[in-house]
């Protein structure tokens, strides 16, 4: 595993390990893959339908036992746009099973409406509306000594928009779930009220409020300090619907008689921290979604956030064995979760099981 440090690490990762849709299709030109027998073309730059033709491409040469597997960490992402600046991402990565990663650069509403498929938890850390954008000299005071080690273009919301912001994208969460499906919602405690009676409004039914306690609060001398995150936690449907799946999760505490009592309460979950790493504004530490997704959802079920971030979700869903469609409206977002995926994930994932990589399986098939 080579941890990213810096941003030419992120960059020479990219570099490295994605390849463009012209790129991909100089490749199914050479493997054969690109015409027709009508002459028209199968796979085009931008064309909407490439991801199924991509992965019909993938299983048919698996089928034939044309797909080379491919080194231990080798995997990549085929992107619409450039390494700069990714449109749209599709990780390229089969241990074993078509596992599915995706992301998409663009509002959190319009993303979660241009799913392919109802999604069976979206896991949601919005912008809190407190002033956190880079213009603001807050920002620059907390992260100015560091600078070069953050991410750049985190994009808040102005906090006189909030409650429209909120109920746009919740309508949206609210349509993309599978009946059972849950949204589960990160806030600090003051947003969580909100959150919470939008998307009740929104259709969702009440499941739980999950105090996450953190180490260090934010200190103030108005009030008490701030010293928990809310995941306010809501599903389609009633609480009592067969399709919804509630798990718990074997690391929560245990009883007097060792069965296991999960309560609302987390306070063992520890802080994001990427000391002398590359890292991201306001990032939660996997422990917390990981959580949330084994108690939420099965083996092979599609994950969502629609505030990808550094990526925590992602890379919780890849961990745990779901697949994951997600995005951001800022760039520099998909591009340190698509570096910290192939520097980080990847090759400390099931390094000893089969991996497919479109790449090798177009560069190893006959002409
Ligand atoms: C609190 S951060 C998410 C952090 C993430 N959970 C992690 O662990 O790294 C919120 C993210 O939402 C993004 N964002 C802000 N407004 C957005 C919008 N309308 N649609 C999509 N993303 C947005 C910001 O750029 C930021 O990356």
């Amino acid at each position: 595993m080579t941890p990213l440090r810096t941003a030419a690490d992120l960059l020479r990762t990219l570099e490295r390990g994605c390849y463009t849709l012209p790129e991909l299709y100089r490749l199914a030109e050479q493997a054969g893959l690109a015409d027709r027998a009508d002459g028209r073309r199968i796979i085009q730059d931008g064309q909407a339908r490439y991801k199924r033709r991509l992965r019909s491409a993938l299983h048919a040469f698996k089928r034939q036992g044309r797909a080379r597997p491919a080194g231990a960490g080798k995997a990549a992402w085929l992107i619409e746009g450039s390494t700069t600046r990714p449109r749209r991402a599709l990780l390229i990565w089969l241990p074993a099973d078509p596992s599915h990663v995706e992301l998409v650069l663009g509002a959190a509403a319009s993303v979660l409406r241009e799913a392919d498929e109802p999604i069976d938890l979206i896991v949601a850390d919005p912008p809190w509306a407190l002033g956190r954008g880079e213009h603001r000299s807050a920002y620059r005071r907390t992260y100015g000594r560091n600078h070069d080690q953050v991410m750049p273009g985190y994009v808040d919301v102005d906090p006189a928009g909030y409650a429209a912001f909120t109920s746009e994208w919740i309508g949206a969460a609210s349509a993309a779930l599978r009946p059972g499906g849950y949204l589960a919602v990160v806030t600090g405690a003051q947003q969580a009220a909100r959150v919470q009676v939008t998307a009740e409004d929104a259709g969702l039914t009440y499941v739980n409020s999950i105090a996450v306690a953190r180490r260090f609060g934010l200190y103030t001398r108005r009030r008490f300090v701030h010293q928990h995150h809310r995941v306010t936690l809501l599903c389609k449907g009633s609480l009592t619907d067969p399709a919804r799946v509630f798990h718990l999760p074997p690391e929560m505490p245990r009883g007097r008689t060792g069965q296991i009592y999960a309560t609302d309460l987390w306070t063992d979950i520890p802080e994001q921290r990427r000391r002398s790493l590359l890292r991201y504004d306001n990032s939660l530490h996997p422990a917390l979604v990981s959580r949330v997704i084994r108690a939420a959802t099965d083996l092979g079920h599609l994950v969502a956030d629609p505030f990808l971030g550094s990526g925590t979700t992602a890379i919780a869903a890849l961990q745990d064995g779901r697949r994951f469609y997600g995005g951001d409206l800022n760039v520099e977002s998909l591009r340190f979760t698509m570096g910290r995926i192939l520097a980080e994930v990847v090759p400390v994932i099931r390094p000893e099981t089969e991996q497919l990589t479109l790449f090798d399986a177009l560069a190893g098939a006959p002409a």
